[in-house]
């Protein structure tokens, strides 16, 4: 068996999933799933997320309206909200992660290099730059977690849709929302609700949803260079 060869099969059988039946899925399932966001990589290894379940269909109909109304969020069996952690970019706990990896044998850097060069380089440590540079450093960082957990979903023959469509502007209502979802969730205020994956077995199964061409999205040495 060519392992190389089953995850892109796997990949290329990604379809975003949005009507789910309601057989609830087997722990040992969403156990895989987790553990593959788990694993993800993250810069510094800060692993700035926490993931929470949602089985409850309680808290799965509030987390509709969180959702601008989406369905799938109420009818999925399982609802991973997805949080940033903006802990994990500041100072200390990204000098923990750091030191974590050198203990790791990852890297070698001393104490000094640590403090002297890394955490006072923004480019490696985006609470230098202020609260704005953590939050992107910090979506971005969810991005792979969030592409691992759903690639093994579908390993588990599961379906997902990462739901991105969620309250987080600054209109009045929508501060409410996440005010209520916060509160709902007991969340920390450094625990960011940023998106949500569905889960559950499929009830459609659609084609593939279109993407460009890879010549149109690939050059080869520079850009429009071909192969
Ligand atoms: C960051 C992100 C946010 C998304 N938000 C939503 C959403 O709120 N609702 C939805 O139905 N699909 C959402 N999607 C799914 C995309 O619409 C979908 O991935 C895209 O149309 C391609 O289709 P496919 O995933 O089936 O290949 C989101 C996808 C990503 C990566």
């Amino acid at each position: 068996m060519n392992g190389q060869t089953d995850i892109l099969n796997i990949i290329k059988n990604w379809r975003s999933i949005r009507k789910y039946k309601p057989d609830p899925v087997p722990e040992n399932k969403i156990m895989a799933v987790l553990e593959a966001a788990q694993r993800a990589p993250s810069a510094s290894n800060a692993q700035p997320w926490h993931f929470i379940l949602i089985r409850d269909p309680e808290t799965r109909k509030k987390l509709r309206k969180w959702a601008l109304s989406q369905n799938m969020v109420a009818q999925a069996p399982v609802v991973v909200i997805c949080c940033g952690d903006l802990d994990a970019f500041g100072q200390s706990r990204l000098r923990e992660s750091l030191l974590h990896l050198v203990s790791a044998g990852a890297i070698e850097w001393s104490d000094e290099v640590i403090d002297n060069a890394i955490l006072k380089n923004p480019v490696l440590a985006p609470f230098i730059e202020g609260p704005q540079q953590v939050f992107l450093a910090v979506v971005e960082q969810l991005s792979y977690a969030i592409s691992f957990l759903c690639i093994e979903a579908i390993n588990q023959g599961l379906g997902a849709c990462i739901i991105g469509g969620v309250a987080k502007g600054k209109v009045p209502a929508m501060v409410e929302l996440s005010r209520q979802i916060r509160e709902t969730l007991e969340l920390p205020e450094n625990m960011i609700p940023l998106l949500a994956v569905t889960i559950g077995y499929p009830d459609e199964s659609p084609g593939p949803r279109p993407r460009k061409p890879l010549e149109k999205i690939v050059s080869w040495e520079k850009y429009g260079g071909k192969r």
